[in-house]
Order: C-alpha cells, then sequence, then structure tokens
C-alpha cells in the first residue's frame, strides 16, 4: 500500500482528509503535536473506516525529531501538509510563533524529503493570499495581495517556500490548495470542526451558539456592498475538500501534473452572506439564532468567491454538497459532542 504521511492529521481537515485517503486504500501515517486537537480523533477516524492508522506526536518545527521520524519511516510516498497554526488574532499576537511555527515545519519537511528522497507535498494553503480581489471571482491566476496578518503571510511566504525549492530541485512536486471557507463534518457526526476556547470562525460560533453555549452571535458588519450588507464568503463542505486532497494525491503519485508547482483554488464557486448563512441555519435545523450586528471585524474582507474552473476541469473535482446539507451536518456533529438529542 501506498503511505501518505498527513500532519496535522487529527485536525479539521486534516482528519476528514485522513478518512478519504483510508477509503481510498492509502496508508496514513499521522504527526500532529495536538496542540489544537485532540488524540480522540484517531479512533474516531478508525471507527469510519475500520482501519488502523499510524501516529507520531512531536511538532515538526523540531528539525531534529522531524529527520529523525524520516530516518525510520522509508516508505512514504507523499505528504499532505496540514500542521500549522490557524488564528488570525492570535498571529497578530504573537508573530514569531507563527512565522516559526508554519514556515519552518515547511522547511523541515522539505529538507527531509530532499535528503530522503520524498517527491511529492501537497500544501494547505488559503484563499486569504488574494486578500480582497478587485475582481469576482477570483482566478489561481489573479494576482496576490499583501496579507493582513502574521498568519495570512505564512501562508503566502510557504507558497513561495514551496515554489522556489521545487524550482532549485525538480525532482520535488508539489499542488498548493487555496482553500476557501471550509465548513461542516463528516456525516457520521463522529469527526469534526472543534475549536479551543471561543470560535473565530463563523460556523462554529453558529453551532455553539444554537447549543447554548453562546449567547448570542454577533454578525460583524451590516453596511458592507453586498446583497444583505453582511460580508461574503464561498463556504466549501469540508468532505468535498478532503475528497480533492486524495485527487491532488494521486494526480502527483501518477505523474499527471503539468508543472512541478501547481495551484489550485478550492470552493464551490458560490458566495454566501453572514445573514443567508444564518438564515438557511434556522431553516435546516429548526432552531432559531439569538443574534446582533455589530461594526465590522479588523481585518476582514468584504467579499470573495472562488472560480473553480481551473479544479473542476483538470482535478476533475467539483464540490458536491449543498449549504444546507453542510450546516445540518455541522449542527449534528455540534450535538453529539454536547451530547444534545
Ligand atoms: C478566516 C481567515 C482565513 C482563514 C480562515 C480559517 C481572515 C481574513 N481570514 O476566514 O485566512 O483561512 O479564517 O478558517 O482572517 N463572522 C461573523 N461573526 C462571527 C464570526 C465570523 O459575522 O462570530 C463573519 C466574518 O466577519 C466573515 C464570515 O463570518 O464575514 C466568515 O468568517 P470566518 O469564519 O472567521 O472566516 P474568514 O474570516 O473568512
Amino acid at each position: 500500500m501506498t503511505q501518505i504521511l498527513v500532519t496535522g492529521g487529527t485536525g479539521y481537515i486534516g482528519s476528514h482528509t485522513v478518512v478519504e485517503l483510508q477509503n481510498a486504500g492509502y496508508e496514513v501515517v499521522i504527526v500532529d503535536d495536538l496542540s489544537n486537537s485532540n488524540i480522540d480523533v484517531l479512533d474516531n477516524i478508525t471507527k469510519i473506516t475500520g482501519k488502523k492508522l499510524a501516529f507520531e506526536q512531536f511538532n515538526l518545527a523540531d528539525a531534529a525529531k522531524t529527520d529523525e521520524f524520516f530516518s525510520r519511516n522509508k516508505n512514504i510516498a507523499a505528504i499532505i501538509h496540514f500542521a500549522a497554526s490557524k488564528a488570525v488574532g492570535e498571529s497578530v499576537q504573537i508573530p514569531l510563533h507563527y512565522y516559526r511555527n508554519n514556515l519552518v515545519s515547511l522547511m523541515n519537511l522539505l529538507d527531509c524529503q530532499l535528503k530522503y528522497g520524498v517527491a511529492n507535498i501537497v500544501f494547505s494553503s488559503s484563499c486569504t493570499v488574494y486578500g480582497q480581489p478587485d475582481k469576482l471571482p477570483v482566478t489561481e491566476s489573479t494576482p496576490r495581495k499583501d496579507a493582513e496578518s502574521p498568519y495570512g503571510n505564512t501562508k503566502r511566504v510557504n507558497e513561495d517556500i514551496l515554489h522556489d525549492t521545487i524550482h532549485a530541485n525538480p525532482q520535488l512536486k508539489g499542488i498548493a490548495l487555496r482553500y476557501f471557507n471550509p465548513i461542516g463534518a463528516h456525516p457520521s457526526a463522529l469527526i469534526g470542526e472543534l475549536p479551543l476556547g471561543v470560535p473565530q470562525n463563523l460556523v462554529p460560533f453558529i453551532t455553539q451558539t444554537a447549543a447554548g453555549l453562546r449567547k448570542e452571535l454577533s454578525i460583524f458588519g451590516n453596511d458592507y456592498d453586498t446583497v444583505d450588507g453582511s460580508a461574503v464568503r464561498d463556504y466549501i463542505n469540508v468532505v468535498d475538500l478532503a475528497k480533492a486532497h486524495v485527487i491532488a494525491i494521486e494526480r502527483l503519485l501518477k505523474g499527471k501534473n503539468k508543472a512541478g508547482y501547481e495551484v489550485f483554488n478550492l470552493g464551490t464557486g458560490n458566495g454566501s452572506s453572514v445573514l443567508e448563512i444564518v438564515n438557511a441555519f434556522e431553516k435546516v435545523t429548526g432552531v432559531k439564532l439569538n443574534y446582533i450586528i455589530v461594526p465590522r471585524r479588523a481585518g476582514d474582507i468584504e467579499k470573495i468567491w472562488a472560480d473553480t474552473t481551473y479544479a473542476n476541469n483538470e482535478l476533475g473535482w467539483k464540490a458536491e454538497k449543498g449549504l444546507e446539507e453542510t450546516l445540518l451536518s455541522a449542527w449534528n456533529w455540534e450535538k453529539r459532542v454536547r451530547r444534545i438529542q
């Protein structure tokens, strides 16, 4: 069996991707420092797939540990690199932590790829690299803009590190996947998004408000130039997103890539406003949400959604799950975690 290293594999997108990789017949080894995830995720992945996986706990910014890991694991055919710090606000407070964690871990992986002959890597990037685009929807060739936060900058700089390293070492091949806004949970409700502390992202805040953990949802701004004044994003189901990673891995392993370094947008192609998300959530769950309108959040952009033509045509991949089904999956996950009937 072909072995794939999934860094950050107990995290939100990582865990869903491990499930899809195992379902597709790959052997998975996870490396995660558990700084923002729980060891129980491993059992829940196994409950879904019925397959065993290997797990090691360490931080990939530690060069010696990373090297030692590769020296013992000589059968890795490809890497999917999710492991990273991802809280935008926190990254403004402790930028060095973000730069060290997010940049050094990728550099350590690339060093080991060269040393141990691991050709393929898929990197978790983000639509944050586009900032507020001048033209919508955004294609892969839409110019990137200066990042709004150290977190966003680590995505941008990591793309450059990957591009430049592959350019200098043609034996390497890489794909950067620019995620729009991943939401929802596995239909089994066994894995999902479990933020530590107060959620920063919209959908976990909604489900926690519906579950009674939060008094009310604050909607950040209703004076944007959008359909109803609230900000617009392209929300993509996390299982759809996970499946794109399996396709990206197959593309690299089968040599179907058209360049050493490739970039794909992963979104649905549709924008939804915050109020539209709230209304869809209430409709599909039957739960009334308390919300208030508050001023815009610093650093937020007004609107963005993906042009998915390139991913659709080149990867043969398309987001399949609708918004209501996806929001219901997020609610079912929250209900299971909070033991709500
Ligand atoms: C943010 C990051 C993005 C990162 C993603 C990770 C920025 C600019 N972007 O995306 O880089 O990859 O998180 O998931 O920071 N909202 C509310 N009330 C809330 C929470 C959110 O109204 O309590 C609104 C926001 O203003 C925004 C939308 O909901 O319009 C989505 O917010 P969020 O889920 O935080 O994602 P982004 O900010 O788009």
